[in-house]
């Protein structure tokens, strides 16, 4: 056997299926975003043991505000449990947890939350867990453009100055590597507004699985796909 094995250390999931699943079972939208968040606390759990060093989660996309305000309300509360209990324990696992996206959308004591645990958690080196909450690609790339703008306008910068490198560390993930598997569960093929900029070189995997039936072993099955494709970047 050759090895070939492609090095997957940052894994970016679009979690899409929730309300699909609760549908078919006649029960609230609310009813699949919970078992949603089951999901997550397995796959967190499955990532770290595989030994995936970067995960990161679209928990809430900026157009997801315009949902009907009861199933925001809803979903937000979920948030606020999960702040709360769940990533307490994920982080008593050496996971060290970042947020992006738009927080002043958030209500403060969320955000406040959300704060305290990237503080808590800023030395834990086992995974990193990043949760897109209120996270729009374009809105991040037109901020980073805003920034740039304003250094130029100030004579920090001059136009050479800006590359691909110095426009990367202007995004929310500018600590982090590129995606190099992104997955969208429920059969849904499209990007969604999702880490446009990063996942460039990412591989795609898009699976007919509705997120809250996920499993950790069919994650496994998708990154033994990962492992045996071949990535070349644009070069022969
Ligand atoms: C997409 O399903 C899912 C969401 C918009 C929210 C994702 C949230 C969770 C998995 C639970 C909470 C997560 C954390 C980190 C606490 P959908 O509602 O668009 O499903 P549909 O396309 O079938 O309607």
């Amino acid at each position: 056997m050759t090895d070939k094995t492609n090095s997957l250390q940052h894994l970016a999931i679009i979690m899409d299926g929730n309300g699909r699943w609760a549908k078919k079972r006649g029960l609230p939208r609310s009813a699949g975003h919970k078992k949603g968040a089951e999901t997550v606390k397995d796959i967190v759990r499955a990532a770290g043991d595989m030994g995936i060093k970067y995960l990161t989660l679209y928990a809430f996309s900026t157009e997801n505000w315009q949902r009907d305000p009861e199933e925001v309300k809803g979903l937000m509360g979920l948030l606020r449990e999960y702040l709360k209990s769940e990533l307490k324990e994920i982080q008593e696992n050496g996971v060290r947890i970042m947020f992006i996206g738009e927080r002043q959308m958030l209500d403060a004591d969320i955000a406040e939350q959300m704060s305290k645990i990237e503080k808590d958690t800023a030395d834990n080196d086992k995974m990193t867990l990043c949760i897109a909450l209120s996270y729009g690609s374009r809105q991040e790339i037109v901020a980073a453009v805003q920034k740039i703008a304003l250094l130029a306008k100030k004579g920090d910068i001059s136009t050479n100055d800006i590359d691909i490198k110095m426009f990367s560390d202007m995004l929310y993930t500018k600590d982090i590597p590129d995606p190099d598997l992104l997955i969208r569960t429920s059969g849904e093929q499209r990007i969604s507004n999702y880490l446009l900029w990063q996942i460039a070189y990412s591989e795609l995997f898009f699976t007919p699985t509705l997120w809250p039936d996920f499993s950790k072993e069919e994650l496994a099955g998708i990154v033994d796909n990962f492992n045996r494709r071949e990535r070349r970047y644009g070069k022969n």
